[in-house]
């Protein structure tokens, strides 16, 4: 790969409607086949936006050749991996490998309390479980990517969060990366066009190492339960509202502390779940989201009659900076 097919032609015109998406896919889907010709593609799908446009063209372009690798860590959110086999191996009718590694990630990460080193044990464990996939494959040759053009200018070309360029030497293949001269929004466009959910095609930015970063500190699954539970009730109350078009990000967290609480006239100690919501460009600053008091209140009401374990309900006020998104 040449730095110059990295830099996207002055002359390319910004992909912001349906016909414009059409012509990008039908002169991707030619490209694609040139490149690929007869071989077989190999593609970590994580779900996000970029992964699944990729999926998608891919789909469209060489159909069977590609074997989209699903690697369900245990920190998805709610219904994530239902939807990644439903979409791509139901409807879209992708040779799809599901792998839930839950108990290995879970397993690997108790009792780690540091935020660095529980995103290297998920990056390590990712390519590990990934690189396991590969090999029971016969014949791959190549292996797509969802880089896009920010994770080129930023990063020197590396998709920083899903990236499997961490794998050995004997299982270097050729790059397929369709997406990487165009922007997020762009992304977006051509995930539509490309019949994909607007769940999907519109999802809010997930990291990498997903719920690992608020479930803080050491990993309990029965903390990463209600994690799960709050940020799906949260999500939910959103999308009922009109606010998940509007809000930049939005999630639950559950620190790793308990408080006082009282429940059925008894005393309980449980967990707090803080609600954050943002607003930002380009992340690297976030102003927080003005959520009517009315339906903060509804949502905790809802968190703490539904979530297990929890007896308390806060909202994050903190702008970035000093605070960062995550808690981790
Ligand atoms: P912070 O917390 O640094 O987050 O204000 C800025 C944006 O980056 C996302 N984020 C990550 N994404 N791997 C990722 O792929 C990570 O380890 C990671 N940490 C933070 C965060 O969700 C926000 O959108």
């Amino acid at each position: 790969m040449t730095k110059d097919c990295n830099k996207r032609p002055e002359t390319m015109e910004r992909i912001t409607t349906p016909a414009l998406a059409e012509a990008f896919i039908a002169q991707q889907v030619e490209a694609l086949r040139q490149q690929i010709g007869d071989r077989k593609v190999l593609l970590a799908l994580s779900g996000g936006v970029d992964s699944s446009v990729v999926a998608a063209l891919l789909i469209k372009a060489v159909g069977k050749q590609l074997t989209c690798v699903h690697v369900n860590h245990g920190l998805l959110r709610k219904g994530e991996p239902e939807q990644v086999i439903r979409v791509f191996r139901d409807e879209m009718n992708a040779n799809l490998v599901y792998v839930d590694a839950t108990d290995r990630f879970l397993d690997k990460l108790a009792g780690v309390a540091d935020p660095e080193q529980k995103r290297k044990i998920i990056g390590a464990e990712f390519i590990r479980v990934f690189e396991e996939e590969a090999r029971k494959l016969e014949g791959i040759e190549c292996l797509a990517q969802g880089t896009i053009y920010p994770d080129i200018l930023e990063s020197d070309g590396v998709k920083a969060h899903h990236n499997v360029g961490g794998l050995p030497e004997d299982l270097q293949f050729e790059l397929v990366e369709p997406v990487k001269l165009l922007f997020k929004d762009e992304v977006r466009v051509v995930g539509k066009a490309l019949g994909l959910p607007d769940s999907m095609v519109l999802r809010q930015p997930f990291p990498g190492p997903g719920l690992g970063v608020r479930c803080t500190g050491a990993i309990t699954r029965d903390r990463l339960e209600a994690l799960r539970e709050s940020d799906a009730i949260l999500r939910e109350e959103f999308e009922k509202n009109g606010l998940a078009g509007k809000v930049w990000q939005y999630f639950t967290i559950v620190p790793d502390f308990r408080t006082t609480g009282v429940r059925d006239g008894k005393r309980c100690w449980d967990w707090p779940v803080v609600i954050r919501a943002v607003n930002t460009k380009d992340a690297m600053t976030a102003t927080v989201e003005d959520i009517p008091f009315s339906l903060l209140c509804h949502i905790t009401d809802r968190i703490l009659s539904e979530v297990k374990g929890v007896n308390r309900v806060l909202y994050d006020l903190s702008p970035k900076p000093c605070a960062t998104i995550e808690w981790e």
